[in-house]
């Protein structure tokens, strides 16, 4: 079985991140979307909402499962026995930040590979702090997100 996780904050899921895993969906067997809670950081949208709207996002692949885990990524991967750690990269920027992210991950676990996969150019300006910062300020975010954030 080829097991993937996209691990992210989805605070909240952008359709940049749909993209990453459609695209992913034909390489896998199974995705773990799995959102990263870490309990000193500040989100702008609660567990439970996040989890519900990736949920509902993905109910018709059913290769996608999504997950909420604490703690190192790959030792999400280990748990679940996932060999590759997905990620979107939407410009250099992504790429260098990225990149040492995945050095230290494979420092920690050899066995897991990281793989990315580039963004359209339409959605590569697309963040989920666009959306909060849209969202706060009561702006139209619906280009950038498929459900409503309520
Ligand atoms: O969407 P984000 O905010 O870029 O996602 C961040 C996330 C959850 C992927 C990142 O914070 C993370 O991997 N957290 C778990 C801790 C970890 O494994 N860090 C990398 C190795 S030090």
């Amino acid at each position: 079985m080829r097991i993937a996780v996209f691990p992210g904050s989805f605070d909240p899921l952008t359709k940049g991140h749909e993209e990453i895993v459609r695209k992913a969906v034909p390489l896998f067997d199974k995705i773990y979307v799995a959102i990263g809670e870490n309990a000193n950081k500040k989100y702008c949208f609660p567990i439970e909402k996040r989890l519900q709207w990736i949920r509902q996002a993905f109910a018709d692949e059913s290769k996608v499962e999504v997950v909420v885990y604490e703690g190192l990524t790959i030792d999400f991967c280990r748990k679940v026995g996932a060999r590759f750690i997905l990620r979107g990269l939407r410009n250099s920027m992504d790429f260098q930040y990225e990149k040492d992210i995945a050095e230290a991950n494979r420092h920690l676990a050899p066995e897991v590979e990281t793989i990315f996969l580039l963004s359209s150019p339409e959605l590569a300006h697309v963040s989920s702090s666009l959306v909060r910062e849209l969202y706060h300020h009561q702006g139209n975010y619906s280009e950038y997100v498929s459900f409503e954030l309520k």
